[in-house]
Formats: C-alpha cells, sequence, structure tokens
C-alpha cells in the first residue's frame, strides 16, 4: 500500500493528516513518508539478498539528511556527486567503507576530502580525472579505491536530458577504450582497482537498455581479470524507473525482474554488486503540498493558480514530467470534472505543476498534492522571484518533524551584500 492514501476522505502521509500539516508548517511543503523510502530500499536490497551486494542511495534524487539518515538506519550505503554530499552522508553516521563518489568533475578539494574520510570508491570518469586522483592520493600518502566509468553507448530510451550512457554524453569513457585505460590505472601511484562503474540514464521504464549494459559490462569485467585485474565489484548505477502517472497502464518494471536481468550477466562472476538508484527509492515517498490561491478562468481555459511554483519543483517546467495531482479532501465520486491548467505564482508561462489535467475543480483554499515529488522535488529547488526555499517535514507513523524548515524574509535577503560605493 502507498503510503500517501485517503483516510476517510482525507490524503493522509502514513497516518498524518495532510490537513495538519499545511496548518502548522504552512504551504508550499514537501511531505515525505519514513514508510515509503524503506519499503522501496528493502525491496531492491532482497531482491539481491543472495549475492553480495550493496545498494548506495544516490543522495542527489533528495539530500535531506533525515532521509539519508532514514536508509543509512537500514544499512543503505551512499552514492555522492559533491563533497556537500558526502558532508551530510557522514554528518549522520554513513561510514566511509559505504560510500562511492561519481561525477564527471571532482574537484582538487573534493578529491582530497574524500581521500581523507577514506571512501569505498572513486568513480572515475576520465583520463585526466585519474591522473589527478593519483597525484593527489599518492601526495597524501592514500591509496585510491578507484573504479573506472564506461560509456557503454546504450540509448536508455528515456528524456534526452537524462540520459548518460551514449557516446552523445559527457559521462564516462568509451567502454572500447576501458582496457587501454585499466592498464594505465594500474601502473598509476596511489590507486587500487577495485571495479567498473556504468549508468545509463534514469526513469527507466524497459529492462532492454539494463540487460544491455549488464552484458557489455560483464563481458568487460572477464576481459579485464583475464589482463590480471583483481576486480571486487561492478557498480550498476542507478535509474530504474518508478509509476508517476497512476492510470497509466505501463509500469515500470519490478526489482524482481531487474535483479534477474542483472543477473543473468553477472552471477558466473562472484562479484559484489552495487546500484546507486535514486528514484526508485525517493520519488513516491514524497508529495508537494500547495495550496490554491486562485481559480482563474481564462478564454477557454482553467487556470488553477496554487502558492507552489517551478522554482519548487521544476521538473514539470524542465523534463515535461508528469506529476500526478489529487486534491486533499477526496472528491465526492459524481464530483463534475475540468479540464485544467494548474500553475503557479513565478512570472514565467513555463511555471506550471501540471497542463490538461481532467480533475474535480479545486476552490480557492484548498489543499492539492502533487505525487512523486520525493525525487529531484526539494534538492532542485531555488529562490527564485525571491520566494522561500520551501520546507520539509518528514512523517514517521503518526509523528512528523520539520527536517527544514521554511526560511525567513531575513535569511532569503539578509546574504545580499552591497558594495561600498553603494552602502
Ligand atoms: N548514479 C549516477 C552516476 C547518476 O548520475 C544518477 C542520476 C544516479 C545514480 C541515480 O539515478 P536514478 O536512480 O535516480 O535514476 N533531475 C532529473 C534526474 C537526474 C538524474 C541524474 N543522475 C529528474 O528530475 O528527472
Amino acid at each position: 500500500m502507498s503510503s500517501f492514501a485517503y483516510r476517510s476522505g482525507v490524503l493522509h502521509a502514513e497516518e498524518v493528516d495532510l490537513r495538519d500539516l499545511a496548518s502548522t508548517v504552512g504551504t508550499p511543503l514537501y511531505v515525505y513518508a519514513s514508510a515509503g523510502f524503506e519499503k522501496q530500499y528493502l525491496d531492491m536490497t532482497r531482491v539481491f539478498a543472495d549475492v553480495p551486494s550493496l545498494a548506495c542511495y544516490a543522495m542527489k534524487a533528495n539530500s535531506n539528511q533525515a532521509v539519508v539518515a532514514t536508509l543509512a538506519r537500514l544499512g543503505a550505503g551512499m552514492d555522492v556527486v559533491s563533497e556537500g554530499e558526502l558532508r551530510r552522508a557522514r554528518a549522520v553516521g554513513v561510514p566511509p567503507e559505504k560510500i562511492v563518489f561519481s561525477g564527471v568533475g571532482k574537484t582538487q578539494g573534493e578529491i582530497n576530502y574524500a581521500l581523507d574520510q577514506d571512501i569505498l570508491c572513486f568513480n572515475v570518469e576520465s583520463e585526466p580525472e585519474l591522473e589527478q586522483i593519483s597525484a593527489l592520493a599518492s601526495a597524501r600518502g592514500r591509496v585510491a579505491r578507484i573504479s573506472i566509468r564506461v560509456n557503454p553507448d546504450i540509448d536508455a530510451n528515456t528524456h534526452a536530458k537524462i540520459s548518460t550512457g551514449t557516446y552523445a554524453n559527457k559521462f564516462g569513457i568509451p567502454i572500447e577504450d576501458a582496457p587501454r585505460m585499466y592498464a594505465k590505472a594500474a601502473k598509476l601511484p596511489g590507486l587500487s582497482i577495485t571495479g567498473i562503474d556504468v549508468h545509463i540514464g534514469s526513469q527507466i521504464t524497459d529492462l532492454a537498455p539494463f540487460d544491455a549494459a549488464a552484458e557489455r559490462l560483464a563481458a568487460l569485467a572477464v576481459h579485464l581479470m583475464g589482463e590480471g585485474h583483481r576486480l571486487e565489484h561492478l557498480d550498476f548505477g542507478g535509474g530504474l524507473g518508478v509509476t508517476y502517472d497512476p492510470q497509466s497502464n505501463s509500469r515500470p518494471p519490478e526489482p524482481q525482474a531487474y535483479a534477474q536481468t542483472i543477473l543473468r550477466h553477472t552471477r558466473k562472476l562472484g562479484l559484489k554488486l552495487i546500484f546507486e538508484h535514486g528514484r526508485l527509492i525517493a520519488a513516491n515517498a514524497g508529495v508537494l503540498l500547495t495550496r490554491v490561491i486562485h481559480v482563474k478562468q481564462g478564454a477557454g481555459k482553467t487556470f488553477v493558480v496554487v502558492d507552489a511554483a517551478m522554482n519548487d519543483l521544476i521538473r514539470p517546467t524542465l523534463y515535461e514530467a508528469y506529476h500526478h495531482v489529487v486534491n486533499v479532501i477526496e472528491p465526492a465520486p459524481d464530483a463534475p470534472r475540468e479540464t485544467l491548467d494548474i500553475v503557479g505564482p513565478v512570472c514565467e508561462s513555463g511555471d506550471y505543476l501540471a497542463q490538461k489535467r481532467t480533475m474535480a475543480l479545486p476552490r480557492s483554499g484548498d489543499l492539492l498534492a502533487v505525487l512523486s515529488a520525493g525525487a529531484y522535488g526539494a534538492v532542485q529547488a531555488s529562490t527564485y522571484n525571491s520566494r522561500l526555499l520551501v520546507p520539509e517535514v518528514l512523517v514517521k507513523g503518526n509523528r512528523f518533524a520539520v527536517v527544514r524548515p521554511r526560511l525567513s524574509y531575513e535569511d532569503l535577503i539578509g546574504l545580499d551584500r552591497l558594495p561600498d560605493w553603494l552602502s
């Protein structure tokens, strides 16, 4: 059962009434359900229970420390892409031996910080980065465990902005070049080769690209081991898609089917498997709660103007993403329905959360929940239009905690400084 469901006609997060959260914390507001993260994490780890594996949650999906801590309590590792994420993981006690560091442009400062933390593995994205990690590790008298992210030139059939595994993308090194890179890595000081890494994209809803990537990665592993490299793990990245539209008939593959696809190619190798799923774990564990400001009749169109906007949830604007929107008070089955656009107050035509939705017409003051907003929601929020950064609440059963408060206007404008010629 979903962690967000109607109880006596009112949408709840676990046992907490969303109306209560809206009146206590105000809107717009992200609400997360602990059980949502936990279930998805456990479902994904269970299917790999009979092989050595580590699920490193991709923190970029939702890096609130309360979320990271919820998953860390279950034993999750973390996939980080910046010093900021690494610091968040360490701040809530994620052990360094469960942290992998991905990303195409790690700076010297970030590499040094991660070396000092002695993390599990650097996922290296290029030859210059390999040389740099070697030099920095040697200078600090450390050994960096590394895997090289290969680009298998596979089209993940997803939105162009979240596809990463083809040669048109900036990520990884071409898979044909991997043997040469591994030979080079073996000779460089300060490095210990431990794995191979791949990540082909996000919101992938079909197993074929994973199948092709696993086949290529397994073949590369056999080749590299034949050349004398001692591999310990294969990292398949993340990317398994989720259901955004509960009314659609098509469903992304279940973790079980995904695991079978990967294991078909890798079981015989006996290597540890690492995964970096983010969206799969977080997306459906969160909603964006928003209040209707006005209902505005345009020429032949109805606009529901709400207090959340593109700066709070940019996915519809940036990726034409679909997020299902529901009324917090469950409409009567025979309530008249209308086709409408749900838009925010920001001064851009791209500022919408949903377009052409047929639903019971809300009224001014009503609460709406934008579903599947637990991943890539709050983390991509900004203060555009000098709007206050959206707060976050985590629910656990019948309890809740504000895990990021709404900043004040003093916080928002207080960071600006006037130069001496203007003050
Ligand atoms: N590992 C690496 C190296 C990645 O680049 C990503 C996502 C992941 C793991 C996690 O992928 P996931 O399991 O979440 O699909 N902002 C976009 C998504 C960007 C994904 C970037 N990389 C969105 O809102 O759809």
